[in-house]
């Protein structure tokens, strides 16, 4: 994919987008509805939704509470996912936490690829989720039996330049303009405020 454009997504987008998953949106401690989180779109050049990305943020650590690229292998997972952590470290959050589950080992090489680390096994987590969501298959991606959560962790590394970078779009849900430049971005926004670039998009 030549370009991939980032915005932030609607309550609306971020519902269609789990509806993958079925809802609600289930980690190892919490439960999610699409109002909970915020969330970021990634769009082809047409225009289209490839990729959406929701996190929680609370105090100094965050969530990614969900990643799906529509279009593998082409950079869009990369793209929403760097965006976020920028994001998150410009608001001060120093660790970003997910769960995944155990047969899915594409998203565990992507993951341990971005500097993530296994932090822990939450044994027999999927039969807890199943409670919640009885549509959880038994067999997941590769033939593996679906039991285990794995949970991931990255420390961010806090950088002068994230300091001044941009890091979501603050602009309505269908305004599809290009990321931009930690500078032009500035710019754009007049102010060059820290504290108003640092803020996650509100769904
Ligand atoms: C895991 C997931 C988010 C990765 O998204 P993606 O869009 O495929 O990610 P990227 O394209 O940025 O990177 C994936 C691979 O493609 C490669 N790639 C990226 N751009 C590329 C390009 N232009 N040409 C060829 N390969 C490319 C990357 O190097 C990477 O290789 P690796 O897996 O060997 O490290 C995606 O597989 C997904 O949505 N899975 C289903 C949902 C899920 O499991 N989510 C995670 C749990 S929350």
């Amino acid at each position: 994919m030549k370009e991939i454009v980032i915005r932030s997504a609607t309550v609306a987008e971020v519902m269609t987008g789990w509806r993958r998953w079925g809802m609600p949106v289930v980690t190892v401690d919490r439960v999610f509805s699409p109002a909970d989180v915020q969330g970021i779109v990634a769009l082809d050049e047409a225009g289209a939704i490839v990729g959406l990305l929701t996190v929680y943020a609370e105090q100094a650590q965050a969530e990614i509470v969900s990643l799906d690229s529509f279009v593998e292998s082409q950079g869009v997972g990369t793209a929403l996912l760097e965006k976020a952590e920028t994001a998150l470290a410009v608001l001060g959050i120093d660790k970003v936490r997910l769960v995944t589950t155990n047969d899915n080992l594409r998203a565990l090489r992507f993951f341990l690829r971005h500097g993530y680390r296994l932090l822990s096994v939450h044994l027999d987590a999927v039969a807890k989720m199943r409670m919640i969501k009885p549509s959880v298959g038994r067999t997941g991606k590769n033939g593996l039996p679906l039991l285990d959560m794995w949970e991931l962790q990255k420390t961010l590394v806090h950088t002068q330049e994230e300091a001044h970078s941009l890091p979501l779009p603050q602009e309505s849900a269908d305004d599809t303009r290009q990321e931009t430049s930690a500078e032009e971005s500035g710019r754009e926004l007049g102010d060059g405020s820290v504290e108003q670039a640092g803020e996650l998009p509100k769904p």
